[in-house]
């Protein structure tokens, strides 16, 4: 019998190989990350039928600056149409908008827009969470220094601060495109959460793709360092 197993609460997934099929596919990078978004746009609209409380995806790192200019006016222009053209799709299907990252530092009109996304959305039951400038590191050193300045450093208390603290705890974290690594997302969540390492390059990547990788979640035995 397998008494850890469960069903997800908390997905998060690090979108990778935009660039890769668009090179595939012979066309330019910017389509790579076009199709992209519509994978999150097909994705966001399973969530719901698939019971999950929260999906949370890695748009933006805060290392992605590091690109060359037109690439990141590129994703910040995609981000922009991307909240305009589906915010009130989130709102008639119950979702919930929730930034996690150093999202206040973006372009003055996308911090608007978010702000109002994220107030018009507050009610719904089903949370998106994206990541926007988002580096894991720099979360936790910010959450470490608030909790410093209440009192006692401790696990908890670190935990309670961080830009996820609202969030149910992370159950699976899913890569695409064959790359195994973390790249600065989650690190302190990841602690107990399960991982899938898939090769889909993202914008291949279907709900049929996150359905088997909740399937599969469901069999895993999760003991949490216990036996
Ligand atoms: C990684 O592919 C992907 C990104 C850096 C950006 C992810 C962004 C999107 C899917 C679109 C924006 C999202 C929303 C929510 C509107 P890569 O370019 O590193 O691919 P490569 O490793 O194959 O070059």
């Amino acid at each position: 019998m397998n008494e850890g197993a469960s069903r997800a609460r908390h997905v998060a997934i690090i979108m990778d190989g935009n660039g890769r099929w668009a090179k595939r596919h012979h066309v330019p990078r910017a389509m790579g990350h076009r199709r992209g978004v519509e994978a999150v746009r097909k994705l966001v609209r399973s969530v719901e039928s698939m019971g999950l409380e929260c999906l949370t995806l890695y748009a933006f790192s805060s290392e992605n600056w590091k690109r060359p200019d037109e690439e990141v006016s590129d994703l910040m222009n995609l981000m922009r149409k991307f909240i305009k053209s589906d915010l009130p799709e989130f709102m008639a299907n119950d979702v919930r908008l929730k930034i996690i990252g150093d999202w206040q530092g973006l372009a003055p009109d996308i911090v608007e827009m978010l702000e109002d996304a994220l107030e018009q959305t507050a009610k719904g039951r089903h949370t998106l969470a994206v990541a926007l400038n988002y580096g894991s590191q720099q979360e936790i050193a910010r959450a470490a220094s608030k909790a410093a300045g209440k009192g006692e450093i401790t696990v908890e208390s670190i935990t309670a601060e961080l830009d996820t603290a609202a969030l149910p705890p992370l159950d699976l974290l899913i890569r695409t495109s064959g790359e195994v690594r973390l790249s600065n997302f989650l690190l302190w969540q990841c602690a107990y959460a399960e991982m899938l390492f898939v090769d889909t390059l993202w914008p291949d990547f279907e709900p049929e793709h996150l359905q088997t990788a909740l399937d599969d979640f469901a069999t895993r035995e999760r003991r949490y360092g216990g036996r």
